[in-house]
């Protein structure tokens, strides 16, 4: 999954962004299908009503795996690890959520978390949650990172549906 997280350079290089009516459901089914086999469980929780964006599937992949990868990595010797990946819709955007009951985002570092090269792990680029961020606003989107008192972190990240829905 390591060759999946582009650094700033691909990005640069990366075709223009191209918006269009893209179904977040099918596209979460997709990308779980490649952690089938993974070592530590992701529930998908698909609750949205409405689940059309308007969005660039290479780019929203990106930023799945990006954030799966973060929680995996968070995950490591935890007792009964675990990733949830969830919608929801509310008026007219829809609101994703991947969190995990890792090792919880350090909390002097909250600040910083979208920051190119701000990394506490060995081999870590410090770029995932810069380049995700990039992504949901060019999206038109929004993106927050929080601790949650069970322990773990929880990122949500909301997109404007593709059409209003009553
Ligand atoms: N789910 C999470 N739980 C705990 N800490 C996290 C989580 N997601 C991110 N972090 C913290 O934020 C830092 C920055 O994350 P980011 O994805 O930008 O880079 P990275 O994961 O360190 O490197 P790379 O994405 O290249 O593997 C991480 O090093 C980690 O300290
Ligand atoms: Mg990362």
């Amino acid at each position: 999954m390591k060759n999946m997280v582009m650094d700033f350079a691909d990005y640069a290089r990366a075709p223009a962004l191209k918006l269009v009516m893209l179904d977040m459901h099918s596209l979460l089914r997709e990308v779980m299908g490649l952690y089938e086999a993974n070592v530590h469980p992701i529930t998908l929780r698909l609750d949205a009503r409405h689940a059309r964006v308007k969005g660039d599937a290479t780019r929203l992949r990106q930023v799945i795996h990006n954030l799966l990868q973060n929680g995996q990595d968070a995950l490591q010797g935890i007792d009964r690890p675990e990733i949830i990946l969830s919608t929801a819709d509310e008026a007219d955007t829809l609101k994703l959520r991947v969190q995990d009951n890792g090792s919880g985002f350090p909390e002097h570092l909250l600040a910083r978390a979208f920051e190119p090269y701000m990394t506490t792990k060995p081999k870590g680029t410090g770029l995932g949650l810069a380049i995700v961020k990039k992504i949901v606003e060019e999206h038109g989107g929004t993106i927050t990172i929080e601790n949650v008192v069970t322990g773990g972190t929880r990122v949500s990240v909301t997109l404007p549906l593709f059409e209003e829905v009553a």
